[in-house]
């Protein structure tokens, strides 16, 4: 019930309409027995300023979310070791009246790798904001970093910066699939951050079975669908595949730890992934 104790968290973007956030952030909330709502604002840019000023006097923590996650950071009083590396903020904490930034998109994503990456072996097909997220953290937990993009400038930028503030091994491939079938055979894990294959381009692909391996890791961020054409190639190949939704997840738990501190992971995960099940088989062409 909410009542004059009731805490407010925020998620700000545009369009924010879409977002799966506050349905997982609520389930956890309602499971734990918490007295807090999680709400979803459309914010122009030029409100930032204003909307940081009132939530740091308010002390309501909040996420960021697409177009905001690099201007944000302007209007912010501290920033994480990741998040200064990935340029980017998707979650802010309140802390004694100052915003501080973190990022927890790349961290999500390793979590539900669930390996050791180290000496690891990685191809990111993309150089967006996800790839940029779960380049650096890879890089942080010394991966070799392989990045193939549509536009190769973007991944060659994306190498050198990884190698220059990293120190780890990075490399730029052309996104063409007789190079990236070569390439292939010497990773140990390839991870799908390109919007290729997402609802309603649900055919999409930018590989195919005979480019994969039976002993590769295969992620796709992707999630709606949850089982997207690649993954769906990559399975045939027999490679262990991940979908999206276990990064969609993992960012919101660390985003849920960094404002609550000790929560216990495992029921989070349980009943965010229930809640993001049943709302994505019921309304499937909504997100
Ligand atoms: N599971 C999760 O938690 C999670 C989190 C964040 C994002 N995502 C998903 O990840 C995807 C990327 O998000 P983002 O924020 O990184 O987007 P973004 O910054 O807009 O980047 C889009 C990326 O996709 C590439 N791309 C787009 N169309 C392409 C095509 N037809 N062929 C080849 N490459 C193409 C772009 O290449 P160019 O640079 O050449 O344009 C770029 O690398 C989205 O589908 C999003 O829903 C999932």
């Amino acid at each position: 019930m909410i009542d004059a104790k009731t805490k407010l968290v925020a998620l700000i973007g545009n369009p924010v309409e879409h977002s799966l956030s506050p349905i997982m952030h609520n389930a956890v909330f309602k499971k734990f027995g918490m007295n807090y709502v999680y709400l979803a604002f459309k914010v122009d840019k030029e409100k930032l300023k204003d909307v940081v000023n009132c939530f740091k006097a308010l002390e309501i923590n909040f996420n960021v979310t697409i177009p905001h996650k690099i201007e944000i950071m302007k209007y912010l009083d501290d920033i994480s070791k990741e998040a200064k590396l990935i340029q980017a903020v998707n979650v802010v904490k309140i802390d004694n009246g100052k915003a501080i930034g973190y990022n927890t998109d790349g961290i999500g994503a390793l979590k539900a790798l669930k390996i050791d990456v180290k000496d690891k072996n990685v191809l990111i097909l993309g150089a967006g904001g996800a790839a940029r997220a779960i380049a650096f953290q890879l890089a942080l937990n010394r991966a070799n970093v392989y990045i193939s993009n549509r536009t190769f400038e973007k991944a060659l930028k994306l190498s050198d910066e990884i190698r220059k503030k990293t120190g780890t091994k990075s490399f730029a491939i052309p996104l063409d699939r007789k190079i990236l079938r070569e390439k292939i055979k010497e990773m140990d894990i390839v991870i799908q951050a390109t919007s290729v294959g997402m609802y309603p381009n649900t055919n999409e692909t930018l590989l195919y079975r005979e480019d994969f391996r039976k002993d590769l890791i295969v992620m796709d961020i992707v999630y709606n669908p949850l089982e997207t054409r690649f993954l769906k190639e990559a399975k045939k190949a027999g490679a262990k595949t991940i979908d999206g939704l276990g990064m969609l997840i993992y960012q919101g738990i660390e985003s849920l730890k960094i404002w609550f501190e000790i929560m216990n992971e495992e029921e989070m995960e349980n009943i965010m992934r229930k809640v993001l099940m049943e709302h994505l088989s019921f309304n499937r062409s909504s997100v």
